[in-house]
Protein backbone atom coordinates (compact mmCIF):
# COMPACT_ATOMS: atom_id res chain seq x y z
CA UNK A 1 0.00 0.00 0.00
CA UNK A 2 1.14 3.35 -0.28
CA UNK A 3 1.87 5.63 2.91
CA UNK A 4 2.78 8.70 4.25
CA UNK A 5 6.19 8.22 5.98
CA UNK A 6 8.28 10.22 7.87
CA UNK A 7 11.66 10.67 7.22
CA UNK A 8 13.51 13.31 8.87
CA UNK A 9 13.03 17.17 9.83
CA UNK A 10 11.40 18.63 7.14
CA UNK A 11 10.87 15.29 5.57
CA UNK A 12 7.96 13.22 4.69
CA UNK A 13 7.50 11.07 1.49
CA UNK A 14 4.25 8.72 0.16
CA UNK A 15 6.31 5.24 0.42
CA UNK A 16 5.27 1.85 -0.87
CA UNK A 17 5.10 -0.35 2.37
CA UNK A 18 3.29 -3.84 3.13
CA UNK A 19 -0.43 -3.97 3.79
CA UNK A 20 -1.17 -3.85 7.30
CA UNK A 21 -2.27 -7.38 8.63
CA UNK A 22 -4.27 -8.31 11.88
CA UNK A 23 -2.05 -9.63 14.52
CA UNK A 24 -4.16 -9.69 17.82
CA UNK A 25 -8.01 -11.04 17.76
CA UNK A 26 -9.19 -7.20 19.18
CA UNK A 27 -7.87 -6.27 15.67
CA UNK A 28 -9.54 -4.57 12.50
CA UNK A 29 -8.09 -3.32 9.66
CA UNK A 30 -9.68 -0.15 7.64
CA UNK A 31 -9.64 0.84 4.57
CA UNK A 32 -8.99 4.30 4.46
CA UNK A 33 -11.61 6.75 3.57
CA UNK A 34 -10.50 9.95 4.23
CA UNK A 35 -7.38 11.39 7.05
CA UNK A 36 -6.34 14.42 7.85
CA UNK A 37 -2.51 16.71 8.59
CA UNK A 38 -2.87 17.87 12.49
CA UNK A 39 -0.94 20.10 13.96
CA UNK A 40 0.79 17.45 16.16
CA UNK A 41 2.03 15.84 13.03
CA UNK A 42 3.81 19.12 12.52
CA UNK A 43 5.46 18.61 15.36
CA UNK A 44 6.90 15.49 13.84
CA UNK A 45 7.35 16.99 10.80
CA UNK A 46 9.63 19.91 12.57
CA UNK A 47 11.67 17.48 14.54
CA UNK A 48 9.93 18.52 18.06
CA UNK A 49 9.08 14.52 18.95
CA UNK A 50 11.96 12.49 20.06
CA UNK A 51 12.16 8.77 19.05
CA UNK A 52 10.84 8.94 15.57
CA UNK A 53 12.58 6.80 13.24
CA UNK A 54 12.97 6.85 9.33
CA UNK A 55 10.11 5.29 7.52
CA UNK A 56 7.64 5.60 10.21
CA UNK A 57 4.14 5.86 8.46
CA UNK A 58 2.33 9.24 10.44
CA UNK A 59 -0.97 10.42 10.54
CA UNK A 60 -3.91 9.79 13.71
CA UNK A 61 -6.99 11.00 12.25
CA UNK A 62 -8.20 8.11 10.10
CA UNK A 63 -11.56 7.07 9.12
CA UNK A 64 -12.87 4.31 6.78
CA UNK A 65 -14.19 0.55 6.25
CA UNK A 66 -13.40 -1.99 7.83
CA UNK A 67 -12.18 -4.81 5.69
CA UNK A 68 -11.23 -7.40 7.90
CA UNK A 69 -12.09 -8.40 11.07
CA UNK A 70 -9.95 -10.27 14.16
CA UNK A 71 -12.17 -13.40 15.95
CA UNK A 72 -12.27 -11.38 18.71
CA UNK A 73 -14.05 -8.32 17.61
CA UNK A 74 -17.54 -8.31 18.70
CA UNK A 75 -18.83 -4.64 17.96
CA UNK A 76 -17.76 -4.08 14.55
CA UNK A 77 -17.89 -6.28 11.12
CA UNK A 78 -16.47 -6.11 7.50
CA UNK A 79 -18.27 -3.32 5.73
CA UNK A 80 -18.91 -0.96 8.65
CA UNK A 81 -17.74 2.18 8.09
CA UNK A 82 -15.97 4.10 11.38
CA UNK A 83 -13.91 6.97 12.94
CA UNK A 84 -10.78 5.81 14.90
CA UNK A 85 -9.85 8.15 17.82
CA UNK A 86 -5.60 8.87 17.54
CA UNK A 87 -5.71 6.90 21.19
CA UNK A 88 -5.55 3.28 21.32
CA UNK A 89 -7.19 2.55 24.83
CA UNK A 90 -7.85 -1.11 26.41
CA UNK A 91 -10.98 -0.11 27.95
CA UNK A 92 -10.47 -2.10 30.92
CA UNK A 93 -7.20 -1.29 33.02
CA UNK A 94 -7.43 1.28 35.73
CA UNK A 95 -7.21 4.33 33.42
CA UNK A 96 -9.73 3.38 31.56
CA UNK A 97 -12.56 2.37 33.54
CA UNK A 98 -12.43 6.03 35.14
CA UNK A 99 -12.52 6.96 31.43
CA UNK A 100 -8.89 8.17 31.35
CA UNK A 101 -8.26 6.35 27.75
CA UNK A 102 -5.27 8.78 26.84
CA UNK A 103 -3.40 7.70 30.21
CA UNK A 104 -4.08 3.84 29.11
CA UNK A 105 -1.21 0.78 31.02
CA UNK A 106 -2.07 -1.41 28.45
CA UNK A 107 -1.42 0.09 25.30
CA UNK A 108 2.50 0.85 24.38
CA UNK A 109 4.34 -1.73 24.26
CA UNK A 110 7.48 1.13 24.51
CA UNK A 111 6.22 1.69 27.82
CA UNK A 112 9.49 1.25 29.49
CA UNK A 113 11.01 3.92 27.07
CA UNK A 114 7.99 6.43 28.00
CA UNK A 115 8.47 6.09 31.69
CA UNK A 116 12.22 7.37 31.26
CA UNK A 117 10.65 10.18 29.89
CA UNK A 118 7.60 10.68 32.04
CA UNK A 119 7.58 8.79 35.17
CA UNK A 120 4.87 6.80 33.77
CA UNK A 121 3.80 5.84 29.88
CA UNK A 122 0.57 7.32 28.54
CA UNK A 123 -1.11 5.26 26.28
CA UNK A 124 0.10 4.35 22.55
CA UNK A 125 -1.02 6.60 19.79
CA UNK A 126 -1.33 6.48 16.24
CA UNK A 127 1.86 7.30 13.76
CA UNK A 128 3.57 9.08 16.67
CA UNK A 129 6.60 8.02 17.75
CA UNK A 130 8.22 4.83 19.28
CA UNK A 131 7.88 5.93 22.94
CA UNK A 132 4.08 6.18 22.39
CA UNK A 133 3.80 2.67 21.10
CA UNK A 134 5.53 2.90 17.63
CA UNK A 135 2.20 2.09 15.78
CA UNK A 136 1.78 2.89 12.28
CA UNK A 137 -0.31 5.55 11.60
CA UNK A 138 -3.35 6.69 9.53
CA UNK A 139 -2.07 8.75 6.53
CA UNK A 140 -2.25 5.39 4.47
CA UNK A 141 -4.32 3.53 2.32
CA UNK A 142 -4.60 1.23 5.09
CA UNK A 143 -5.06 0.94 8.67
CA UNK A 144 -4.48 -1.49 11.77
CA UNK A 145 -6.55 -0.52 14.56
CA UNK A 146 -6.04 -2.67 17.67
CA UNK A 147 -8.66 -2.75 20.43
CA UNK A 148 -11.11 -2.04 17.63
CA UNK A 149 -13.97 -2.72 20.50
CA UNK A 150 -13.29 0.26 22.28
CA UNK A 151 -11.91 3.00 20.39
CA UNK A 152 -13.97 3.47 16.75
CA UNK A 153 -16.71 4.72 16.62
CA UNK A 154 -19.28 3.12 13.56
CA UNK A 155 -21.45 5.63 11.72
CA UNK A 156 -24.53 3.93 11.43
CA UNK A 157 -26.19 7.20 9.38
CA UNK A 158 -25.07 8.75 5.70
CA UNK A 159 -23.42 11.53 7.11
CA UNK A 160 -20.43 12.50 5.29
CA UNK A 161 -16.59 11.77 5.85
CA UNK A 162 -16.07 15.58 5.97
CA UNK A 163 -18.84 15.76 9.18
CA UNK A 164 -17.71 12.96 11.13
CA UNK A 165 -13.58 13.21 10.52
CA UNK A 166 -12.60 15.16 13.39
CA UNK A 167 -14.21 13.31 15.69
CA UNK A 168 -10.96 11.44 15.79
CA UNK A 169 -9.49 14.03 17.43
CA UNK A 170 -9.91 17.81 16.83
CA UNK A 171 -13.26 17.93 17.98
CA UNK A 172 -13.08 16.00 20.93
CA UNK A 173 -9.52 17.74 21.86
CA UNK A 174 -10.81 21.46 21.22
CA UNK A 175 -13.92 20.49 23.23
CA UNK A 176 -12.05 18.64 26.09
CA UNK A 177 -10.08 21.77 26.05
CA UNK A 178 -13.21 23.77 26.53
CA UNK A 179 -14.60 21.70 29.57
CA UNK A 180 -10.84 21.23 31.11
CA UNK A 181 -11.24 25.11 31.53
CA UNK A 182 -14.26 24.86 33.49
CA UNK A 183 -16.10 27.45 31.73
CA UNK A 184 -18.92 29.32 33.84
CA UNK A 185 -21.79 30.68 32.55
CA UNK A 186 -20.39 34.02 31.16
CA UNK A 187 -16.99 33.46 31.47
CA UNK A 188 -14.86 35.07 29.19
CA UNK A 189 -12.66 32.55 27.84
CA UNK A 190 -9.32 33.65 25.55
CA UNK A 191 -8.04 31.27 23.69
CA UNK A 192 -3.99 31.48 22.24
CA UNK A 193 -3.72 29.91 18.57
CA UNK A 194 -6.91 29.85 16.03
CA UNK A 195 -5.26 26.40 14.30
CA UNK A 196 -8.17 23.71 14.00
CA UNK A 197 -7.45 22.77 17.72
CA UNK A 198 -8.16 26.31 18.74
CA UNK A 199 -11.04 26.72 16.68
CA UNK A 200 -13.01 23.94 17.92
CA UNK A 201 -12.39 25.02 21.37
CA UNK A 202 -13.49 28.47 20.89
CA UNK A 203 -17.10 26.66 19.42
CA UNK A 204 -16.58 24.66 22.39
CA UNK A 205 -16.31 27.10 24.96
CA UNK A 206 -19.83 28.94 23.42
CA UNK A 207 -21.24 25.52 23.44
CA UNK A 208 -20.53 25.46 27.61
CA UNK A 209 -21.52 29.22 27.86
CA UNK A 210 -19.12 31.33 27.39
CA UNK A 211 -20.51 35.06 27.86
CA UNK A 212 -17.07 36.27 25.61
CA UNK A 213 -14.67 34.51 23.52
CA UNK A 214 -10.84 36.36 22.56
CA UNK A 215 -9.03 34.34 19.81
CA UNK A 216 -5.65 35.18 19.40
CA UNK A 217 -3.43 34.16 16.46
CA UNK A 218 -1.30 35.98 13.64
CA UNK A 219 -2.59 34.25 10.65
CA UNK A 220 -5.55 36.71 9.37
CA UNK A 221 -8.06 33.85 7.52
CA UNK A 222 -7.98 31.87 10.90
CA UNK A 223 -8.89 35.22 13.01
CA UNK A 224 -11.27 36.07 10.38
CA UNK A 225 -13.36 32.28 10.98
CA UNK A 226 -12.80 32.35 14.80
CA UNK A 227 -14.36 35.97 14.89
CA UNK A 228 -17.46 34.14 12.64
CA UNK A 229 -18.64 32.46 16.27
CA UNK A 230 -18.62 36.29 17.68
CA UNK A 231 -14.98 35.68 19.26
CA UNK A 232 -13.21 39.09 19.68
CA UNK A 233 -9.86 38.38 17.66
CA UNK A 234 -6.31 39.35 18.35
CA UNK A 235 -3.78 39.47 16.19
CA UNK A 236 -0.68 39.24 18.65
CA UNK A 237 2.17 40.53 15.67
CA UNK A 238 -0.21 43.56 14.61
CA UNK A 239 -2.09 44.69 17.59
CA UNK A 240 0.38 44.70 20.39
CA UNK A 241 1.45 43.63 23.85
CA UNK A 242 -1.17 40.35 23.98
CA UNK A 243 -1.12 40.82 28.16
CA UNK A 244 -2.21 44.39 27.36
CA UNK A 245 -4.68 43.64 25.24
CA UNK A 246 -6.35 41.09 27.46
CA UNK A 247 -5.92 43.73 30.67
CA UNK A 248 -7.92 46.36 28.71
CA UNK A 249 -10.69 44.16 27.58
CA UNK A 250 -11.55 42.58 30.98
CA UNK A 251 -10.73 45.77 33.05
CA UNK A 252 -7.96 44.68 34.56
CA UNK A 253 -9.14 41.31 35.99
CA UNK A 254 -7.55 39.23 33.28
CA UNK A 255 -9.74 36.25 31.41
CA UNK A 256 -11.74 33.74 33.56
CA UNK A 257 -10.56 30.92 31.55
CA UNK A 258 -7.52 30.69 29.55
CA UNK A 259 -7.04 27.93 26.53
CA UNK A 260 -3.29 27.40 25.41
CA UNK A 261 -3.73 25.57 21.51
CA UNK A 262 -0.48 26.49 20.61
CA UNK A 263 1.98 24.15 22.46
CA UNK A 264 5.51 23.57 21.50
CA UNK A 265 6.44 25.93 18.98
CA UNK A 266 4.97 28.84 20.20
CA UNK A 267 5.91 32.01 17.95
CA UNK A 268 6.49 35.20 20.09
CA UNK A 269 6.45 38.49 17.82
CA UNK A 270 10.17 39.09 19.33
CA UNK A 271 9.66 39.42 22.79
CA UNK A 272 12.51 38.62 24.78
CA UNK A 273 11.53 34.64 26.10
CA UNK A 274 10.51 33.52 22.66
CA UNK A 275 13.60 34.53 21.23
CA UNK A 276 16.02 32.93 24.01
CA UNK A 277 13.08 29.71 23.50
CA UNK A 278 14.31 29.79 19.47
CA UNK A 279 18.03 30.23 20.20
CA UNK A 280 18.43 27.39 23.20
CA UNK A 281 16.01 24.75 20.94
CA UNK A 282 18.07 25.40 18.00
CA UNK A 283 21.23 24.23 20.39
CA UNK A 284 19.04 21.52 21.74
CA UNK A 285 19.22 23.45 25.31
CA UNK A 286 15.42 23.42 25.36
CA UNK A 287 12.82 20.96 23.79
CA UNK A 288 9.67 23.25 23.95
CA UNK A 289 9.01 27.24 22.92
CA UNK A 290 6.58 28.07 25.74
CA UNK A 291 5.68 31.87 25.32
CA UNK A 292 2.30 30.93 24.90
CA UNK A 293 2.13 29.00 28.37
CA UNK A 294 3.77 32.10 30.22
CA UNK A 295 1.82 34.06 28.81
CA UNK A 296 -1.64 32.28 29.94
CA UNK A 297 -0.23 32.20 32.88
CA UNK A 298 0.36 35.56 34.07
CA UNK A 299 -2.57 37.02 31.76
CA UNK A 300 -5.26 34.58 33.38
CA UNK A 301 -7.29 36.03 36.31
CA UNK A 302 -6.39 35.41 39.95
CA UNK A 303 -8.20 31.62 41.19
CA UNK A 304 -9.28 31.34 36.99
CA UNK A 305 -8.49 28.11 34.70
CA UNK A 306 -5.21 27.60 32.41
CA UNK A 307 -6.20 24.34 30.23
CA UNK A 308 -3.54 23.19 27.68
CA UNK A 309 -4.76 21.16 24.75
CA UNK A 310 -1.35 22.45 22.72
CA UNK A 311 0.99 19.63 23.25
CA UNK A 312 4.53 19.77 25.02
CA UNK A 313 7.20 17.48 24.66
CA UNK A 314 9.68 17.73 27.09
CA UNK A 315 11.44 20.43 29.64
CA UNK A 316 9.84 24.30 29.13
CA UNK A 317 12.37 26.98 30.51
CA UNK A 318 10.80 29.95 32.66
CA UNK A 319 7.41 29.04 33.19
CA UNK A 320 6.27 31.66 36.12
CA UNK A 321 4.82 28.71 37.91
CA UNK A 322 4.97 31.05 41.30
CA UNK A 323 2.89 33.57 39.45
CA UNK A 324 0.33 30.19 38.89
CA UNK A 325 0.79 29.31 42.37
CA UNK A 326 0.27 32.69 44.35
CA UNK A 327 -2.66 33.73 41.82
CA UNK A 328 -4.50 30.16 42.87
CA UNK A 329 -4.58 29.10 39.29
CA UNK A 330 -6.48 25.62 38.23
CA UNK A 331 -4.23 24.01 35.46
CA UNK A 332 -5.15 20.98 33.57
CA UNK A 333 -3.93 19.10 30.01
CA UNK A 334 -3.17 16.02 28.01
CA UNK A 335 -3.69 14.23 25.33
CA UNK A 336 -7.14 14.02 24.66
CA UNK A 337 -10.04 11.24 26.09
CA UNK A 338 -11.05 10.55 22.85
CA UNK A 339 -13.46 7.89 23.50
CA UNK A 340 -15.32 9.30 26.11
CA UNK A 341 -16.77 12.41 23.40
CA UNK A 342 -17.44 10.26 20.33
CA UNK A 343 -21.42 9.27 21.68
CA UNK A 344 -21.65 12.95 22.67
CA UNK A 345 -20.47 14.91 20.17
CA UNK A 346 -21.29 12.50 17.68
CA UNK A 347 -24.97 13.33 18.96
CA UNK A 348 -23.98 17.28 18.24
CA UNK A 349 -23.54 16.70 14.60
CA UNK A 350 -26.20 14.75 13.93
CA UNK A 351 -28.42 17.49 15.44
CA UNK A 352 -26.94 20.19 13.41
CA UNK A 353 -25.65 21.92 16.17
CA UNK A 354 -22.28 21.84 14.55
CA UNK A 355 -21.18 21.02 11.44
CA UNK A 356 -17.23 20.07 11.67
CA UNK A 357 -16.38 20.69 8.15
CA UNK A 358 -16.34 24.21 8.61
CA UNK A 359 -12.78 24.34 8.84
CA UNK A 360 -11.63 22.48 5.63
CA UNK A 361 -9.69 24.43 3.43
CA UNK A 362 -7.53 21.72 1.64
CA UNK A 363 -8.50 18.46 0.18
CA UNK A 364 -5.84 16.30 -1.65
CA UNK A 365 -4.74 12.57 -2.57
CA UNK A 366 -1.93 10.91 -0.68
CA UNK A 367 0.70 11.49 -3.18
CA UNK A 368 -0.13 15.41 -2.80
CA UNK A 369 0.92 14.81 1.18
CA UNK A 370 4.21 15.70 1.11
CA UNK A 371 3.73 19.27 -0.55
CA UNK A 372 0.40 19.87 1.48
CA UNK A 373 2.68 19.21 5.34
CA UNK A 374 5.01 22.45 3.72
CA UNK A 375 1.46 24.35 3.23
CA UNK A 376 0.00 23.74 6.14
CA UNK A 377 3.68 24.13 8.44
CA UNK A 378 3.98 27.59 6.53
CA UNK A 379 0.64 28.75 6.61
CA UNK A 380 0.49 29.21 3.06
CA UNK A 381 -2.76 29.56 0.60
CA UNK A 382 -5.03 30.23 3.62
CA UNK A 383 -4.43 26.87 4.49
CA UNK A 384 -6.48 25.70 7.83
CA UNK A 385 -6.62 21.86 7.52
CA UNK A 386 -5.55 19.36 5.05
CA UNK A 387 -8.25 16.20 4.42
CA UNK A 388 -6.72 13.66 2.69
CA UNK A 389 -8.42 10.90 0.57
CA UNK A 390 -6.53 8.27 -0.15
N1 LIG B 1 -4.08 17.40 23.46
C1 LIG B 1 -4.32 16.70 22.38
O1 LIG B 1 -4.80 15.59 22.46
C2 LIG B 1 -4.07 17.32 21.05
C3 LIG B 1 -4.73 16.85 19.90
C4 LIG B 1 -4.53 17.50 18.69
C5 LIG B 1 -3.65 18.57 18.63
N2 LIG B 1 -3.00 18.98 19.75
C6 LIG B 1 -2.07 20.11 19.75
O2 LIG B 1 -2.81 21.32 19.70
C7 LIG B 1 -1.96 22.34 19.15
C8 LIG B 1 -2.70 23.03 18.03
O3 LIG B 1 -2.99 22.14 16.97
P1 LIG B 1 -3.52 22.69 15.58
O4 LIG B 1 -3.83 21.53 14.73
O5 LIG B 1 -4.56 23.70 15.80
O6 LIG B 1 -2.14 23.36 15.06
P2 LIG B 1 -1.74 24.58 14.13
O7 LIG B 1 -0.27 24.50 14.03
O8 LIG B 1 -2.54 24.59 12.89
O9 LIG B 1 -2.18 25.86 14.97
C9 LIG B 1 -1.37 26.54 15.89
C10 LIG B 1 -1.73 28.01 15.82
O10 LIG B 1 -1.07 28.71 16.87
C11 LIG B 1 -0.74 29.98 16.39
N3 LIG B 1 0.26 30.59 17.26
C12 LIG B 1 1.61 30.45 17.25
N4 LIG B 1 2.17 31.23 18.20
C13 LIG B 1 1.16 31.88 18.82
C14 LIG B 1 1.11 32.85 19.86
N5 LIG B 1 2.22 33.30 20.45
N6 LIG B 1 -0.10 33.32 20.26
C15 LIG B 1 -1.25 32.89 19.66
N7 LIG B 1 -1.26 31.99 18.64
C16 LIG B 1 -0.07 31.50 18.23
C17 LIG B 1 -0.27 29.70 14.97
O11 LIG B 1 -0.26 30.88 14.17
C18 LIG B 1 -1.30 28.67 14.51
O12 LIG B 1 -2.41 29.27 13.87
C19 LIG B 1 -0.69 21.61 18.70
O13 LIG B 1 0.28 21.74 19.71
C20 LIG B 1 -1.12 20.19 18.60
O14 LIG B 1 -0.04 19.30 18.76
C21 LIG B 1 -3.21 18.38 20.94
ZN1 LIG C 1 -3.86 15.39 16.26
ZN1 LIG D 1 -6.64 0.83 29.31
Amino acid sequence: MRAVCWHGRGDVRVDTVADPKIQEPGDIVIKVTATAICGSDLHLFNGYQPTMQSGDIIGHEPMGTVVEAGRGVTKLKVGDRVVVPFVIACGTCFFCSRTEFSCCDNTNPNAEMARKAMGQSPAGLFGFSHMLGGYPGGQAEYLRVPHADVGPIKIESDLSDEKVLFLSDIFPTGYMAAENAGIERGDTVAVWGCGPVGQFAIRSAWMLGAGRVIAIDRVAERLTLAAKTGAEAVNFSEDGDVYGILMEKTKGRGPDRCIDAVGCEAHGAGSFDAVVDRVKTSLLLTSDRAHVLREAIMCCRKAGTVSTPGVYVGMIDNVPFGAAMNKGLTMKMGQTHVQRYLKPLLKRIETGEIDPSFVITHRIGLEEAPEAYKTFRDRKDGCIKVVIKP
